[in-house]
């Protein structure tokens, strides 16, 4: 990764204690105290609607396979936030910022959690004590397996940046990945046919719209006193979020995923299914627009701070050019 020695810093003193009540980030502290009033409890909602008996087999699978390709990226998530939490809290960073990251972490779990019952309910036991009982189901398991293995390679590379990025660096880089979060719930919750799904996608838009808030408050509150050289470092990591999300969000992009050859060709065929099913997963085209629409949207406030967008030609953005290199650690989230 560009930057490990130029940025090797001194041991930083890590500790939770004093803390302190100060809100310096007022955006920050709006976004937080939003959380509050727009708090949502998934249990309320009509999951009788994915009864088994509504659907076919392959309808079935093909939609807990959605559900827990987006699984990933919530315990991603979860674990970025969480770690996020604990490190501004060890840093004595301004009170909101640390409470947001612990409450981005809590909406993470429930998004988690609206995957956990969608697959409970069309699929119990999927995916991790599935026994499939066709090619069809043998194929979506392989994938989401494939998958999960591959997302520790993720985590260990995660870890591994907080000890030789500067924590700023880090917490800057988080915003990236909620573009993305908001775009896809923002545009499902529009094409999913069931009440279950256009329930859940709403309440989960509001809360990606929230953490955009929060990370770009983050992002602003860092980019003030970043170097040049450091401004670029968040470039990459834009570049590094599209490669990170691509699984979901795009085609897998083997400059970071090791995943079978025909991973895309059999995700392409449980997100047809999916989509006929009512889940309303975009299509390659679709998510190409949005995504591209929604960097576009960001694109001047992230100017403004003197950061450039990447160039993205796969959804045509266009901006500095980066080349992420082969196994190059990811420190984004989702
Ligand atoms: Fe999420
Ligand atoms: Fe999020």
């Amino acid at each position: 990764m560009p930057g490990k020695d130029k940025n090797k810093r001194p041991k930083l003193d890590l500790n939770i204690f004093p803390g302190n009540w100060t809100v310096t980030n007022q955006q920050m502290f709006k976004a937080f105290d939003l959380s509050f009033a727009q708090n949502w409890n998934p249990a309320t909602f009509p999951w009788d609607e994915l009864d088994q008996k509504n659907f076919d087999s392959k309808e079935r699978i093909a939609q807990a396979y959605w559900m827990s390709k987006l699984a990933l990226f919530e315990k991603s998530g979860i674990g970025a936030f969480g770690f996020g939490a604990v490190r501004a809290a060890e840093l004595n960073m301004d009170d909101p910022t640390k409470k947001m990251l612990a409450s981005i972490t809590y909406d993470e779990c429930r998004h988690d959690e609206v995957c956990r019952r969608a697959c409970d309910k069309l699929c119990p036991n999927w995916p991790y004590g599935y026994k499939p009982q066709s090619d069809f189901e043998a194929r979506a398991l392989r994938n989401i397996q494939a998958l999960y293995d591959d997302g520790r390679r993720y985590w260990e590379g995660f870890l591994k940046a907080w000890e030789y990025l500067p924590p700023e660096i880090l917490f800057a880089g988080f915003f990236f990945a909620e573009i993305g979060a908001e775009t896809i719930f923002n545009a499902m919750r529009q094409t999913s046919k069931l009440g279950i799904y256009q329930q859940t996608f709403r309440n989960i838009t509001r809360d990606e719209t929230r953490h955009l808030v929060a990370t770009m408050a983050l992002l602003r509150a860092m980019a003030e006193k970043f170097t040049e050289e450091q401004k670029l470092t968040i470039t990459r990591q834009m570049k590094q979020g599209f490669i990170f999300l691509s699984p979901l969000l795009y085609q897998h992009k083997p400059e970071f995923w090791h995943l079978p050859a025909d991973f895309d060709k059999v995700d392409q065929e449980m997100e047809e299914a999916a989509r006929d099913a009512g889940l309303g997963v975009l299509t390659l085209e679709e998510k190409v627009k949005f995504w591209r629409e929604a960097i576009e949207k960001k694109r001047s406030e992230i100017e403004e701070m003197g950061i450039k967008v990447p160039a993205i030609p796969e959804l045509g953005v266009e901006g500095e050019v980066v080349q992420v290199k082969k196994n190059e650690t990811i420190a984004t989230s989702f």
